[in-house]
């Protein structure tokens, strides 16, 4: 089944180059042209963050794509973002600077093996992270970020069995907040996050102990914050399990004068734009999602110019996971994570 189509550049069109004042007065121009909103996720380059008009995690980017009143929605960020910002907003153009920005936890599951899952527990309550694709939100009954996961997955009766898809350590999390024994979790990951290990988060909480940690919930490395704190090697105050936005948040909140980030490094820049006062220092400085890093300076400048390349989710399909997707952006704190 063809589950969404993109319209990509012509191969061989010129390149822009100058990621500078020039390039980002261009930037702007041409999106406020065709009438465009540019969003840009944590983990986009600086450049990218920079001229955006929003920069945030996936939850809040998905509020403001679905509230906005531009025509045009510009999504630096990988492509399950942007087909979900169609899937919300179906009448708007949704573009991405380059549609092979992709996600290997979003290709971690199919729709086809979610359907035998649900075939082997009837009843179940699918519960997907936002990392996937519109054809397995399809199948699903409420989608999550990892800035709501826990309180989604809490909206559900505790009678109910529920099936948490697709990442194992973000499920392995919200399992453990509400202690609850009947959810069974698809044993994805991302290989970004599941590249920062324990190891690398020990050792650096105890090269700088007085530092806070902040995990994301996707990391190979988020039980072992959780053990740090439980042996009391790290005070329980200074471990932070977050998504990228309620990082933005805990930084501006917090009192501690380090702080050791185990996310992908592209975070970095938000942090430190938020707190400049604080040294923030990855926990691996190799954990660089190539998908991301697509989104390039000429790719937006073309993006912006050009239209390209326009997102397009099949109708039936955007309309069977709607309903999923708006409960998502229902659920969980609004106004935080950007
Ligand atoms: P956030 O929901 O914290 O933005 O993380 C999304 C993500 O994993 C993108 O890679
Ligand atoms: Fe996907 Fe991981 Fe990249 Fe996020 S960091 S877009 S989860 S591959």
């Amino acid at each position: 089944m063809s589950v969404s189509t993109v319209s990509t550049a012509p191969a061989g069109a010129p390149e822009a180059a100058d990621p500078g004042p020039a390039w980002a007065e261009e930037v702007r121009a041409l999106a406020r042209r065709r009438d465009a909103v540019v969003l840009a996720h944590n983990y986009q380059l600086p450049e990218i963050q920079d001229v955006a008009d929003h920069v945030g995690d996936s939850l809040a980017l998905s509020r403001i794509a679905a509230e906005s009143d531009a025509e045009t929605i510009v999504f630096c960020g990988v492509h399950f973002m942007a087909e979900t910002a169609k899937i919300l907003a179906p009448q708007k153009t949704v573009l991405i600077p380059d549609a092979r920005a992709g996600c290997s936890l979003a290709d971690s599951i199919t729709a086809e093996q979610l359907r035998e899952w649900k075939a082997e527990h009837p009843g179940a309550v699918v519960v997907s992270y936002v990392n996937t694709t519109a054809a397995v939100k399809a199948e699903t009954d409420v989608c999550c970020t990892s800035s709501n996961a826990v309180e989604v997955v809490a909206s559900v009766p505790r009678e109910r069995e529920v099936l948490f898809l697709p990442d194992q350590f973000l499920g392995a999390h919200v399992r453990r907040v509400l202690d609850r024994a009947d959810m069974h979790v698809w044993a994805g990951e991302c290989h970004v996050h599941a590249g920062i290990n324990g190891r690398q988060l020990a050792d650096q909480a105890t090269a700088h102990p007085d530092a806070d940690l902040f995990v994301h919930p996707e990391c190979g490395c988020a039980t072992s914050a959780l053990y740090l704190a439980g042996t009391g090697a790290v005070p329980e105050s200074q471990v932070k399990i977050l998504s990228t936005g309620g990082m933005i948040d805990a930084a501006r909140a917090t009192g501690a004068k380090e702080v050791l980030v185990a996310t992908e490094v592209g975070m970095l820049h938000q942090l430190r734009r938020a707190a400049p006062e604080i040294e923030f220092r990855a926990v691996n400085d190799r954990a660089s999602c190539s998908y991301m890093k697509m989104i390039t300076a000429d790719a937006l400048l073309r993006s912006v110019r050009d239209g390209t390349d326009e997102v397009h989710v099949a109708p039936e399909l955007a309309a069977r996971g709607r309903a999923a997707v708006q409960r998502m952006i229902e659920i969980g704190n609004p106004g935080s994570g950007e």
